[in-house]
């Protein structure tokens, strides 16, 4: 049975219980965070932590937990949802932070705040081979969303309209065009690939600055592959070798086909093969305690 975190409270899912009028059930007004755990080991848990603190200042509300009661509360999630993962004991955490109850329904804020704090853990499935081997299908859709998608809102509307579009066209992921430019995707980052140089917008108010991205930027830099942060003009995603999406739950996709026409030769590219072997050698070590 999975075990959740609720308030203060560990409880089996069923019993866990939000009032109606939460705030992030009447306004959305919250934010959340996914962080993926290998061996029970959380992954780049301080630059989770980060964003999580940069999102509450984004939305003006204060952080309910320290940093050591975040560490402990989750390793303790984890830990007990052992039993419901696989043998390699993979988990990812979402966590939420609301600016809770208020009386009545007030577009204020209201003037004592006890946010909600809100976690589980799911077992990370094993990854579907034909997504490496064939890679994904992807399309372009006007971004909808607001001006502040740095913040990790948990009011995801937009992104959940965009992504059912790419599903009704059988495709992964909608990658996100505003001005001209690609910026993301409905739930993971963007690269793409031109010449065997690594292209990604630079983070900006209007992209999530995703963990995943990060570390591919720094494998880059630490293994010598060229990258640069930099607008991706629509004409660019659409003339490159290779276009891949990031994210926690989804590591590095490769990106075969745009708005159905082959990206590149239609198959995987030399370039994602280089960093995804250099993202699995660093989740090992994370496995092995050896980063973080
Ligand atoms: N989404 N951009 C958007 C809009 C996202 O929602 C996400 C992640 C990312 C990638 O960020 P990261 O590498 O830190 O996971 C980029 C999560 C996984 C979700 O909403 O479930």
């Amino acid at each position: 049975m999975s075990i959740v975190y609720l308030n203060g409270d560990f409880l089996p899912i069923e019993q866990a219980r939000v009032s109606v009028t939460d705030r992030g059930f009447l306004f959305g007004d919250g934010v959340y965070e996914v962080i993926p755990a290998y061996g029970g080991r959380l992954f780049r848990l301080p630059h989770h932590l980060q964003r999580l603190q940069d999102s509450l200042d984004g939305i003006r509300l204060s952080n309910p937990l320290s940093e050591s009661e975040w560490t402990r509360m989750l390793e303790n999630l984890l830990d007990r949802n052992r039993d419901r993962a696989g043998d390699n004991n993979d988990q990812s955490v979402y966590l939420q932070v609301t600016r809770g109850t208020a009386e009545k329904r007030d577009h204020n804020f209201p003037a004592d705040i006890h946010h909600t704090v809100y976690a589980f853990s799911s077992p990370i499935p094993d990854s579907d081979p034909s997504t490496h081997q064939d890679g994904v299908a992807a399309i372009t859709l006007d971004d909808i969303r607001w001006a502040w998608c740095n913040i990790k809102a948990i009011t995801l509307l937009p992104n959940v309209l965009l992504r059912q579009q790419a599903d009704e066209r059988g495709a992964a992921e909608a990658i996100l065009i505003r001005d001209g430019n690609a910026i993301e995707a409905s739930s993971s980052n963007i690269f793409v690939v031109h010449n065997g140089v690594i292209l990604t917008p630079p983070k900006s108010r209007i992209m999530l600055p995703g963990i995943t991205r990060d570390l591919v930027l720094e494998l880059a830099e630490q293994h010598g592959v060229a990258y640069r942060e930099e607008d991706i003009s629509e004409e660019q995603l659409r003339e490159a070798d290779e276009v891949w999406i990031t994210s926690s739950t989804r590591e590095i996709v490769p990106v075969t086909k745009l708005d159905d026409k082959a990206v590149g030769d239609g198959a995987p590219g030399q370039v994602w093969q280089t960093m995804l072997m250099h993202y699995r050698k660093y989740k090992d070590a994370i496995r092995r305690g050896e980063a973080d």
